[in-house]
């Protein structure tokens, strides 16, 4: 999934950088809903598919020990740029530089859009495997009342049912937590998951 979303976002990265590369561009109720859960994160964050680093940094101001980590090197220069002290890595969410339940907590924040619906599994159990039982993961996402292909500005990506990507998330070894969905005229509909990491299976 990963060589043209990198070259797309690579393109555009000044751009995006300038309108959502700072909390102002964040509408109040996300940010309201990734700083509760944060509040309740106890480790290591991993904001996956962070972007311009705005979000980890949001983290780390508010005493989480967060870390961020994008596909796109011109994000994570801006980032390590813009907030010393704030580690930021090249990396894919679906190969995470991290020990298996090393983890308390990821946010994925609109980083698995571009992700191909038949391969989702492969980050959302990266996800899995990195978080500790009880770990939380966030994810934000468009929604829409069915799994639809749709042309992003940066490049196409994919809306979905709540209850469809809440099933993907169960499937990769997660209970939900809780589920939102915000639909406003002249915005995308947006969604969030959040869900706790199932403990170990016993074999
Ligand atoms: C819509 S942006 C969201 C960025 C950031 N989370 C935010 O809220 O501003 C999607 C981000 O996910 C990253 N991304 C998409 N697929 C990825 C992958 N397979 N591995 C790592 N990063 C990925 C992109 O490079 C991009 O920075």
């Amino acid at each position: 999934m990963s060589s043209g979303v990198a070259d797309a976002y690579t393109r555009r990265s000044a751009e995006y950088i300038d309108l959502f590369g700072s909390m102002t561009a964040v509408h109040h109720a996300d940010l309201h809903l990734v700083s509760t859960w944060a509040d309740g994160i106890s480790g290591p964050v991993i904001d996956a598919g962070c972007g311009p680093g705005q979000w980890t940094n949001h983290l780390v101001s508010r005493g989480n020990d967060a870390r961020g980590v994008d596909l796109v090197p011109a994000f994570i220069s801006r980032g390590r740029r813009e907030y010393p002290g704030v580690r930021f890595d090249v990396g894919r969410l679906d190969d995470l530089d991290a020990e298996s339940s090393s983890v308390a907590g990821v946010l994925s924040w609109y980083s698995l859009i571009h992700c191909e619906p038949h391969d989702i599994q492969m980050p959302l159990r990266e996800f899995s495997r990195v978080l500790r039982p009880g770990g939380g993961l966030l994810v934000g996402f468009f929604t829409w009342p069915t799994l639809e292909r749709f042309p992003h500005a940066v490049i196409d990506a994919y809306r979905w049912p709540v209850t469809r990507l809440a099933s993907e998330v169960e499937a990769a070894g997660f209970e939900i937590v809780e589920t939102y969905e915000r639909v406003e005229a002249g915005a995308r509909p947006q969604g969030a998951i959040l869900a706790r990491r199932l403990p170990d299976l016993k074999q």
